[in-house]
């Protein structure tokens, strides 16, 4: 996992400045055009996920709209197991379960649909980055509303100066370290 995470890393593309100033963004959108790397973010979650929950049975994978859908499904593939997606409100139908959490300005709403996950089934939460860590959090409380289990909380990266993983009442597995700070100016 740490040769994979290592030429991942590498691969990462920063803007300076980007979506305001004084943030550094890393864009992660760089691995997905090569199979090769694609293949290695997906195996390095594969193994992580299998060695940590070699006798816990992981039911679901879910991933968030809309950067956790490039690779949640692809890890579930990988594990053999079902994909259910959170969605951003309205888009959805049928019976739903929603939160609402805090964005930078205003408020969001998460939507999963009820049926999707059974009762007592074991779930893995995926996304891209976990910063303030509203999102994660309120996808979590989708999952305890249908009454699941998140096992785990996964994110190819953190900005741990957030303290997102403070909401989190799961544990966390970040396959990319990338501490992001922002600029100093
Ligand atoms: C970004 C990112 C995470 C979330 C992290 O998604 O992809 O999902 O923010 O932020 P938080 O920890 O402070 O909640 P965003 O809502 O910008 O939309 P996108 O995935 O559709 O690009
Ligand atoms: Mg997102």
């Amino acid at each position: 996992i740490e040769v994979y995470a290592h030429e991942l890393k590498a691969a990462l593309h920063q803007y300076p400045n980007f979506p305001t100033k004084g943030i550094l963004y890393e864009d992660f959108l760089p691995i997905f055009r090569s199979p090769d790397l694609f293949q290695k973010l997906i195996d390095a979650f594969k193994m992580h996920l299998q060695e940590t929950f070699s006798e816990s049975k992981i039911d679901y994978i879910i991933g968030l709209e809309s950067r956790g859908f490039l690779f949640g499904p692809s890890i579930a593939l990988a594990l053999g197991v079902g994909f259910v997606p959170v969605r951003k409100a309205g888009k959805l139908p049928g019976e739903l379960v929603r939160s609402v959490y805090q964005k930078e300005y205003g408020t969001d709403v998460f939507e999963m649909q009820r049926e999707a996950i059974a009762a007592n089934s074991n779930v893995v939460i995926i996304d891209d980055i976990i910063a303030t860590g509203g999102s994660a959090a309120a996808a979590g409380d989708l999952v305890r509303q249908v009454g699941a289990n998140v096992l785990e909380y996964d994110f190819v990266m953190e900005l741990d100066f957030l303290k997102g993983r403070e909401k989190l009442g799961a544990p966390l597995f970040t396959l990319l370290n990338a501490q992001k700070e922002a600029l100093k100016h």
